[in-house]
């Protein structure tokens, strides 16, 4: 087992991966000192492969489970979904003591983490991610959020878990497309701090794709702990943080012009080429070093290549979108692999050009 210590004073916890771990569940929360009541949080799929196991074993162990079923997908994020939530707790008597466990990728992770925010003013939380995602992003940091007509996860609340939980054999489940929405995330932890992760994931994408389970663990890890250092330093997003956008201004605008046709890995991967592409045009970044990454992204299986889509309205939506600030777009921009920076200045004709307008 492999552990990343997330610090942030009273609120930090640890993140605990290693393959196998879903087994330790029980041991783990006594650790910190939680007995008797919880409640599961999941989805019909996660549930079937590995819910009914960890209500069975936590039972074994003296917990008193409820667990909690919402419907597959991100319509689930929603305030009608936390409000039934809410209801369902109620009914179980949870308590302010009473934790809940977040077990599914990142819809549930974000969901349950919003609910456990929000009732009776926060319970403790526990992410238990089961998506590559949502292992190396998703569970840790404490963004928790449902979606509300057009805000896409802006109904939310910075709440930081007690616990991470990443058991890497769930992987095995994952489908392919699910995986490399996932190597996309960890692609881009390694081009924001890690130049050595970036040769690492370079030289074991075979072994990434056919999920070795050591290599597996060093990626989550790796990707954890870079993602905890971020977050550490910059709790509720006021800068450093900032970087963990890198691929994200295109990639939103891809999606939301997609209509969500394009899916989030494959948009981030197309905003991490889009984003090198500019930095390369503006002579930061060196033509090797943006060959290197479009290398790595098609090793991973995804796009290297900006879709057929209209190209004004990628922008009219990188407009739209949260990380502007002061009515200009604000771009995150490699230097290297391992080094990105935090840009206001990206002029909209050279972003036009990059897109292919
Ligand atoms: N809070 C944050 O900081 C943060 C960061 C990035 C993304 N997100 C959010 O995360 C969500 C996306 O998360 P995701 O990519 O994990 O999607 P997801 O939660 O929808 O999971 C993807 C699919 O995989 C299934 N699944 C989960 N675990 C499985 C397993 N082990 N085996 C087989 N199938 C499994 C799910 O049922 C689902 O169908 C979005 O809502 C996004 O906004 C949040």
């Amino acid at each position: 087992m492999r552990k990343v210590e997330v610090r942030l004073g009273d609120k930090g916890y640890d993140i605990l991966i290693g393959s196998g771990l879903l087994k330790e569940t029980a041991q783990q929360l006594k650790g910190i000192g939680f007995s008797d009541k919880l409640v599961i949080i999941t989805n019909p799929v996660v549930q079937r492969l590995y819910g009914n196991a960890l209500e069975e074993s936590l039972s074994a162990e003296g917990f008193k489970v409820t667990a909690l079923l919402v419907a597959d997908g991100e319509e689930q994020k929603s305030l009608d979904i936390a409000g039934r939530l809410y209801t369902e707790l109620t009914s179980a008597y949870a308590e302010r003591a009473t934790p809940i466990l977040a077990l599914g990728g990142g819809v549930i992770g974000d969901l349950a983490g919003f609910v456990a925010a929000t009732y009776l003013r926060g319970v403790p939380l526990v992410q238990i991610p089961t998506t590559l995602l949502a292992q190396v992003d998703s569970s840790i940091g404490g963004k928790v959020a449902v979606n509300h007509g057009q805000l896409k996860n802006k109904i939310g609340a910075f709440y930081q878990p007690r616990l991470v939980i990443s058991d890497t054999a769930t992987l095995k489940t994952l489908p392919a497309e699910e995986l490399a929405s996932g190597m996309a995330e960890m692609i881009k932890s390694a081009v924001i701090k890690d130049r050595e992760f970036f040769t690492f994931i370079e030289t074991k994408l075979d072994k990434i794709k056919t999920l070795d389970d050591t290599v597996m663990e060093e990626i989550v890890f790796r990707s954890a702990k870079i993602k905890a250092e971020v977050v550490a330093k910059d709790e509720l997003d006021m800068g450093l943080r900032n970087i963990l956008n890198f691929g994200h201004t295109v990639g939103h605008a891809i999606e939301t012009v997609s209509d969500f046709k394009v899916e989030h890995g494959q948009a981030v991967a197309m905003g991490m080429m889009a984003a090198a592409r500019i930095a390369q045009r503006l002579g930061l970044l060196d033509r090797g070093e943006l060959t290197r990454l479009k290398g790595v992204i098609a090793g991973a299986g995804l796009p290297t290549e900006m879709p057929k889509l209209d190209t004004k309205g990628i922008i009219e939506a990188i407009k739209h979108d949260k990380k502007i600030v002061a009515g200009k777009v604000r771009f995150v921009l490699p230097r290297a692999m391992g080094d990105v920076f935090v840009t206001d200045e990206v002029s909209p004709s050279l972003v036009e050009e990059v897109l292919g307008g």
